[in-house]
């Protein structure tokens, strides 16, 4: 058996017509500007356009990031400065408080695998300093009922393929008139788009003949390295102040109109509450969330458990996909002060949630994860 921690391709809906036009995020920010990218990244670059941030400004990123969000800002020059968060993945307040002293412009708040970033506060000692609130909305999804989530930032940025099997695209909803956001890009990343592809239709490949063979590519940095280098565009976002945009493809948007993101986001939900009941029994894992329940669909289930690469190493042999989500902080994050993000990108194993589970596949996690911490505790 193999569990991957991303959905299949849904090729027998691929064949008929899209069902479910118009009742997701085209409906639910009718009321808003809505935006679509290729990636989250590039509506980071457009949001520095959009708020005339000049180089030598600086914004607030949390140091539990991947080095996608702050290429944006350090190749068009402006300053990141890192802010810690604590062992929940709530933002450190006081440390929050120190750096307002340098003006940022800007602060970056991430809701974390799709649970409220507990930061209203902060939020609103920032607002008050007048820092544009940039909500990071990756790790879940646009839905209807958008609850905490989705209209607390002036911009508001999903990450759709991190959740569906598509192979790129952004949603971008700018909540604050006061932002004069660039016209929505035109060409798609054709590059991208073929190396996701064929990366997805691999996905679903393994999960048909119940083996993997790329849970061990990832295992081994070069092969990660080659496809981030396929990943990017040819003549690239490596170029200083300048970043490409692309529009969300063709194909991405095709699939999505075939989905219906509210009951993906129930399934996700309802797996989440299934394994957080099913681990309480295994002794060493510690949910990040506690007992909390994902309020939206969530991105995965993720634990801290010792020995991390020992119990990935087991589940990977039993068929398991368990992804760390970050294995190690940014490398431009200071040594000092930042212990709780660290401990997090150390100890963290996201255990997959996704709508393509079944009860079977769920109790394979879960029988698989107790073995793993019965042989490396
Ligand atoms: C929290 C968060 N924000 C933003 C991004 C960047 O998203 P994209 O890959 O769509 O540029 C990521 C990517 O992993 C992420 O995890």
């Amino acid at each position: 058996m193999y569990i991957s921690s991303n959905p299949r391709i849904p090729i027998g809906d691929l064949l008929g017509f899209p069902k479910w036009r118009r009742v997701d995020s085209e409906t639910a920010f009718s009321d808003c500007r809505k935006f679509e990218y290729s990636q989250v990244r590039e509506a980071v670059a457009d949001f520095i356009r959009a708020a005339e941030l000049k180089p030598g400004d600086s914004v607030l990123v949390p140091a539990y990031i991947c080095s996608a969000v702050i290429d944006p800002f350090q190749k068009l020059g402006i300053q990141v400065l890192f802010y810690p968060v604590e062992k929940t993945l709530a933002p450190d307040a006081r440390a929050i408080r120190e750096l307002l002293l340098k003006k940022p412009r800007a602060i970056l708040i991430v809701h974390y695998f799709g649970f409220p970033a507990q930061a209203e506060a902060v939020i609103q000692e920032c607002r008050a300093h007048g820092l544009w609130i940039i909500e990071d909305c990756a790790h879940t999804l646009p839905l209807l009922k958008k609850g905490i989530m989705g209209d607390v930032g002036d911009v508001t940025m999903y990450s759709l393929p991190k959740l569906l099997p598509i192979p790129d695209g952004a949603v971008v909803v700018v909540n604050n008139a006061r932002l004069t956001w660039p016209h929505a890009p035109s060409k798609a990343n054709r590059r991208l788009v073929l190396v996701n592809l064929v990366w997805q239709a691999a996905n679903t490949l393994e999960v048909l003949i119940g083996v993997s063979l790329r849970t061990h590519l990832r295992q081994s940095r070069t092969s990660t390295k080659v496809i981030t280098v396929l990943r990017e565009p040819s003549t690239g976002n490596g170029q200083v102040r300048s970043y490409h945009r692309f529009r969300m493809s063709p194909v991405a948007q095709a699939i999505r109109r075939r989905m219906d993101l509210e009951s993906i986001a129930k399934r996700r939900q309802q797996n989440y509450r299934w394994l957080l009941a099913a681990v309480k029994s295994i002794k060493g894992v510690t949910p990040i969330f506690g007992d909390l329940e994902p309020p939206s669909a969530p991105l995965g289930f993720p634990i801290l458990v010792e020995h991390r690469d020992a119990v990935r190493s087991k589940l990977i042999s039993a068929g398991v996909d368990p992804r760390p989500i970050w294995s190690g902080l940014p490398a431009q994050v200071p040594i000092e002060g930042f212990g709780d993000a660290r401990y997090v990108a150390a100890h963290n194993i996201v255990l997959p949630v996704h709508q393509d589970l079944t009860p079977r596949a769920l109790a394979h996690i879960v029988s698989a994860l107790d073995r793993a911490l019965a042989i490396t505790n």
